[in-house]
């Protein structure tokens, strides 16, 4: 029960989360040929994105949305996870509500209503930067979202997304955080003269100490970056800055070598934070990091 209330007053935390009438329900697109370029999702099933074109002046300008969803840290919470919407398509919805920063009501979203809107599903537990594989013989494990990523970028490039003239990478919790972790890499792939911008909202999770002391947040974090192979896939300007490379997956170390404009969205006293990162030690959830985080 506890549990239950919290995800609720997390989902307060993320803006634009705002119902709008009437509501606009975009069908899923598995992402093609997802196997051969390994893009695999926990389960090995497909990974998916919902897109809703652009129309008039906006045709040629793309707006992408990492969902979020926490992480898996060790093989357990990954193997639960890899029953559930979080980690496989194949328990998704197949259609997802368009609102907020993804509507097509100018009045309700009057920046990006008119923009191609694509929300890219959540089905590897590592904020889309993992490329790893468990398998012991009798179970398997794909730890793909670096490679989910190239592939969904590598699907919408030639629906119009290699000739957009303005474009925004975005995300609310852990997909806040995969648009820090990709941020650079996007613009890679866009023409040189387009404009170019990241948002990540309510996705700066900091690397401090509790109030027993501990870095429980670094040490959790170090789990899932050993456990899906994450460190290759952070900004190497900043992995080859640090002692401790691992360490770019905090927003706070790998934000100065991040070199394309960005817009953070964080309350100070983010609910998600006040609790996991700094009084994780109370124990105030009937739920401990070990369990697979429900954000
Ligand atoms: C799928 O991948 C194979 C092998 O890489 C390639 O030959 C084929 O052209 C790809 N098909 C599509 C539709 O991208
Ligand atoms: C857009 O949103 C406004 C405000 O909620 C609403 O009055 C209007 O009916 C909506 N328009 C469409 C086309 O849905
Ligand atoms: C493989 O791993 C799974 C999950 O950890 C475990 O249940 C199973 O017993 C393991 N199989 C072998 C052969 O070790
Ligand atoms: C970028 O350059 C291409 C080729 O010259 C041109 O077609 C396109 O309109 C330009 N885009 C912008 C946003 O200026
Ligand atoms: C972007 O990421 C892909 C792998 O997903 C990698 O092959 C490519 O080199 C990266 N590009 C840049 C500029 O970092
Ligand atoms: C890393 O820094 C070098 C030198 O400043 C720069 O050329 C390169 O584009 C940077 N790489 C990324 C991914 O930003
Ligand atoms: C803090 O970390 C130490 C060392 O890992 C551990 O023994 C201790 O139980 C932790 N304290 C709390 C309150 O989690």
């Amino acid at each position: 029960m506890r549990v239950a209330a919290y995800v609720s007053a997390v989902m307060l935390t993320c803006a634009w989360c705002v119902l709008s009438e009437p509501r606009l329900e975009v069908p899923m697109t598995l992402v093609r040929n997802a196997s051969h370029q390994e893009a695999l999702c926990l389960d090995g099933s497909s990974p998916a994105y919902h897109l809703h074109r652009g129309f008039g002046a906006g045709a040629g300008n793309w707006l992408l949305q990492f969902e979020g969803g926490g992480w898996c840290n060790d093989l357990e919470s990954c193997f639960q996870r890899a029953g559930t919407r979080r980690g496989s398509t194949r328990y998704m919805s197949k259609f997802e509500v368009f609102s907020g920063i993804l509507s097509n009501n100018a009045s309700l979203n009057p920046d990006f209503y008119n923009w191609n809107r694509v929300k890219l599903r959540y089905c590897d537990g590592a904020s889309f930067a993992g490329d790893a594989k468990f398998d012991n013989g009798t179970s398997i494990l794909y730890f793909r979202g670096q490679k989910i990523w190239q592939a969904i970028i590598n699907d919408l490039l030639p629906k119009g997304l290699s000739k957009a003239k303005k474009a925004l990478l975005s995300g609310c919790s852990a997909g806040g955080l995969a648009s820090f972790l990709h941020c650079d890499n996007f613009t890679s792939f866009l023409p040189q003269n387009a404009s170019v911008k990241c948002l990540s909202d309510a996705g700066f999770f900091l690397d401090e100490k509790d109030i027993s002391l501990n870095h429980s947040m670094r040490a959790f974090y170090e789990e899932l970056i050993a456990l899906q192979g994450v460190e290759k896939n952070l900004h190497e300007n900043c992995t080859s800055s640090l002692h401790y490379p691992h360490l770019c997956f905090f927003p706070q170390y790998a934000l100065e070598f991040i070199k394309t404009p960005f817009f953070i969205l964080n309350s100070a006293y983010d609910v998600y934070q006040v609790k996991f990162s700094m009084f994780i030690a109370l124990n105030l959830l009937s739920c401990t990091l070990r369990c697979n985080m429900m954000l």
